[in-house]
């Protein structure tokens, strides 16, 4: 399911325009980031998403079809949304109840939806009758996202999905996120947290005062200085080291940016360029699958 921008302006009052020309494709199956500062409009364009806003002009197209034009259950039926604060999120009394709601919500309440329901209580490991609103934030969060995702929508907006979590609960909610991906569902994530960003974003689109500023495959747009700098953000260590390698041998730029484009090739290609392409796998990611990452940060390694 593919969603498209298209000159979109919006805002929340006519005096004060908020997205002020915003275009952008995103192809079915993708996993792209949304990157910028405070205040760029990154939820505001997630808003529009799923038609919690509409455009005063210019078109949002979910598989082609404008958001002025669907009803909000057939919008929520096609993407999946996670707040950036969970607790806008969470209405009901106990888990199981949160979890049924968001069929209850579509309408689609059955026993094929209580199945659903028990199977994702059992794969998050939660309690069923816990109070959600008594839960730690982690496990709010994940709450959130499994009253998301238990509907399986094909497309998932992410407003800041890790903000607030330390670097376990972190690698669980990403690890969740990257499962539904490889499994077909388009992810659509803002997040400031650029060492995600490069661990999972295939590309990434930056915002800034409304507008988008720059997009592409994720290290591209990670090593633009300009980008760097007019979002205000701070790439992530592997691609500080590959700048200043590249400022000691120039000649190593074809190399490093014609074949790493995920932080595992950047590593691979920095570690081979430095003759060690053993070492590549030494260095700690966020992903639960790369051996010693949190032995290496519970002995305060990289991050
Ligand atoms: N409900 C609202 N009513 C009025 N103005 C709003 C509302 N929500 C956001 N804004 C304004 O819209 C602008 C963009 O906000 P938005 O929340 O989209 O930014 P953001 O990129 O998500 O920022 P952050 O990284 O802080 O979450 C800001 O100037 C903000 O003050
Ligand atoms: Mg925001």
């Amino acid at each position: 399911m593919t969603i498209e921008f298209r000159d979109v302006h919006a805002s929340y009052n006519a005096d004060i325009p908020i997205l002020k020309g915003v275009s952008f494709t995103v192809e079915d199956g993708e996993f792209v980031a949304f990157v910028g500062t405070n205040g760029a409009g990154k939820s505001t364009t997630m808003r529009l998403v799923n038609g919690l806003l509409k455009p005063e002009s210019g078109e949002v197209l979910v598989d082609g079809v404008p958001t002025t034009q669907l009803k909000t259950s057939e919008l929520a039926r096609r993407v999946g949304f996670l707040f950036q604060n969970p607790d806008n999120q969470i209405c009901c009394n106990t888990v199981r109840e949160e979890l049924l709601f968001s069929f209850r919500a579509l309408g689609a309440l059955d026993a094929e939806a209580e199945r659903r329901v028990d199977e994702i209580i059992a794969e998050f490991a939660f309690n069923p009758d816990d109070d959600p609103f008594l839960l730690n934030r982690g496990t709010r969060q994940l709450l959130a996202l499994a009253s998301t995702i238990v509907v399986a929508p094909p497309v998932i907006v992410l407003d800041e999905p890790t903000t607030g979590l330390d670097f376990r609960e972190c690698v669980k909610v990403m690890d969740i996120i990257r499962h539904l991906h490889e499994n077909g569902t388009t992810v659509i994530m803002v997040c400031h947290d650029m060492e995600v960003v490069a661990d999972f974003a295939e590309r990434v689109i930056v915002m800034s005062d409304g507008c988008v500023v720059d997009q592409g495959p994720t290290f591209e747009v990670l090593r633009n200085r300009h980008t760097l700098k007019a979002a205000n953000l701070v790439p992530p260590q592997i691609v500080d080291i590959s700048l200043g390698l590249n400022m000691m041998r120039p000649d190593l730029e074809g190399t490093l940016v014609a074949t790493a484009n995920t932080l595992n090739e950047m590593e691979l290609a920095i570690a081979t360029a430095v003759g060690k392409p053993e070492a590549a796998s030494s260095v700690p990611t966020y992903a639960p699958t790369a051996p010693g990452a949190e032995d290496a940060l519970v002995e305060g390694g990289a991050r």
